[in-house]
């Protein structure tokens, strides 16, 4: 059985981790989890991307080696994933050994072949996005964008990767390939780049320009370009893991799709005679607070602080509540708080709280052995059985938020269940009737908790281990049989009380 491999974006070491670092790596992580517990072998890839002028300047400006400071920016986010409960198999720097390896290896390779040449060029460049620009680039006043920084005009000899050779077999491919980019619409965008003649890409920048990069190994003069050299990230990390390679999927930011995931990386794999990955998945972006998420205008929000405050599950359920795989998204405040109070302690929490308390009131914490389901039992079992089935298509179609919807609907559906049922009046009666549905009751409300808790456990791991802990439970089958409804609750003693998701302070 081939594994499955998934991957982030290797982040750059040029700055802190943000929320959208956060964001790409729980999603990842969450289709991780779901193959995982579906059975399957997986392999989860993400790590840092940290050669490039930007690097470089940005090291120069601190007074410190670039080295130095890749390894400080680097466990920067190996901490945020650790916080974020991120199941990652292995986390590559650009910077290993084994990287440089298979890049020096790939690019001695293409050019042998003759896809890689010399050429002079003159052209407009802009530092600040490490690349010439095009007359299409300018705006209509003749003037270039801010985003490019300075622009001036030099010439330089350079290497050339041959892209257009492999132009037309490219745009047939993404046409014949239906999931070959995710979601689908995005190929259209593609497909348009990719009617205009590709120019060759410049995959080397002379050594007296930048230093920090790998070396071309058949011209010490040069270092690789910075996005040639990430790229292969994905296959250097794997290239001696037998049955690993090709990727199932890059999840990448949709900022990142066009040109270099949808168009060089193909290429480059295409030229060296490598598989392609299966499908590349471009997610949104986030703004914060309704404006653009930058360092410089302080609209910025650390991931690890929300961790702190309300719990990692918390983070990670809004982020994966809140956006569709693909759309953009805001992360604001006040509708964190919104979802954290009524979906979470309103309505989750409540579920655990009651469930617990009247065990202990009136079934000596031991839940109690189920009786004949009558109309409302069958309802919720009904409900279950579509719930489930409907939330494991979604997470195979990366509709995360519509799967918690309809889990959470579960939920409140069990809630409305105990209201119906009133425990704490059948309690008061010492009727044998009342007292065989009380039973009823508690053995009810226990398994559907045990079982929304178990569908929630790509999203939020921890809060499903925690759930099952106060529930006495321990899982012993497969992920898949644990979704059935069943009876291995009874004679569990649960726990006194539980506070899943504290009120926020203050
Ligand atoms: N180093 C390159 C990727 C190389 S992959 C071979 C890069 N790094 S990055 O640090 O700028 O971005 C890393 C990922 O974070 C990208 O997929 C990017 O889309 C994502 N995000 C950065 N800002 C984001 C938001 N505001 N919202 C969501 N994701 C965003 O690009």
């Amino acid at each position: 059985m081939k594994t499955f491999y998934v991957t982030t974006a290797i982040d750059y070491t040029n700055g802190s981790p943000h929320l959208g670092h956060a964001y790409e790596k729980v999603l990842t992580d969450v289709i991780a989890r779901f193959r995982r517990l579906m059975g399957d072998p997986v392999w989860f890839l993400t790590g840092t991307d940290e050669h490039g002028q930007k690097v470089q300047q940005s090291a120069r400006r601190k007074n410190v080696e670039p080295q130095a400071f890749v390894d400080a920016v680097s466990a920067e986010f190996r901490t945020l994933c650790a916080k974020l409960e991120i199941s990652n198999d292995d986390f590559i720097r650009t910077t290993e050994d084994r990287h440089k390896r298979v890049v020096q290896a790939i690019l001695q390779q293409l050019h042998d072949q003759g896809d890689i040449y010399k050429a002079d060029y003159t052209g407009f460049y802009s530092t600040r996005q490490e690349q010439f620009l095009q007359e299409k680039d300018r705006n209509p006043d003749g003037s270039w964008p801010e985003i490019y920084g300075e622009v001036t005009q030099i010439t330089e000899s350079n290497y050339f990767f041959r892209l257009q050779r492999h132009q037309a077999w490219l745009a047939e491919h993404i046409r014949s390939h239906e999931a070959f980019i995710f979601p689908r619409y995005r190929a259209k965008q593609v497909l348009e780049f990719l009617k205009e003649p590709l120019n060759d890409l410049c995959i080397s920048r002379p050594r007296e320009r930048l230093e920090w990069g790998i070396p071309l190994p058949f011209d010490s003069g040069f270092v690789t370009y910075v996005w040639f050299d990430a790229l292969l990230n994905y296959y250097s990390a794997v290239a001696d893991k037998p049955g690993v390679w090709p990727a199932d999927f890059h999840v990448i930011g949709k900022d990142i799709l066009v040109p270099p995931h949808a168009v060089y990386w193909p290429i480059m794999l295409k030229a060296a005679g490598i598989a392609l990955p299966k499908s590349i998945l471009a997610h949104g972006w986030w703004s914060i607070n309704g404006a653009k998420m930058a360092k410089s205008t302080g609209n910025f929000i650390h991931a690890a602080e929300y961790c702190d405050t309300y719990g990692v599950d918390a983070l990670r359920y809004f982020l994966m509540r809140e956006m569709s795989v693909g759309q953009d998204s805001d992360f604001s405040q006040a509708q964190f708080l919104t979802r954290y109070t009524t979906e979470l302690a309103n309505n989750l929490g409540n579920l655990v709280n009651r469930t617990l308390n009247m065990t202990n009131r009136f079934a000596a914490a031991t839940v109690p052995e189920a009786g004949p389901a009558e109309a409302p039992e069958r309802e919720l079992q009904t409900l279950w059985a579509q719930t489930r089935d409907e939330v494991i298509g979604l997470h195979e179609s990366f509709q995360f938020h519509v799967a918690l919807e309809r889990t959470f609907a579960f939920v409140t559906a069990t809630n409305a269940y105990i209201d119906k049922l009133a425990p704490w009046k059948l309690g008061k009666s010492t009727e044998p009737a009342d007292q065989a549905r009380l039973r009823m009751a508690l053995a009810t409300m226990a398994e559907a908790l045990r079982l929304a808790a178990t569908l929630l456990a790509p999203v939020m791991p921890g809060t499903t281990d925690k759930i099952r802990g106060v529930l006495g439970y321990a899982p012993a089958a497969a992920w898949r049989d644990e979704l059935n409804w069943g009876t291995s609750l009874s004679g569990r003693k649960v726990a006194a009380t539980a506070i899943l998701f504290p009120r926020p302070q203050g």
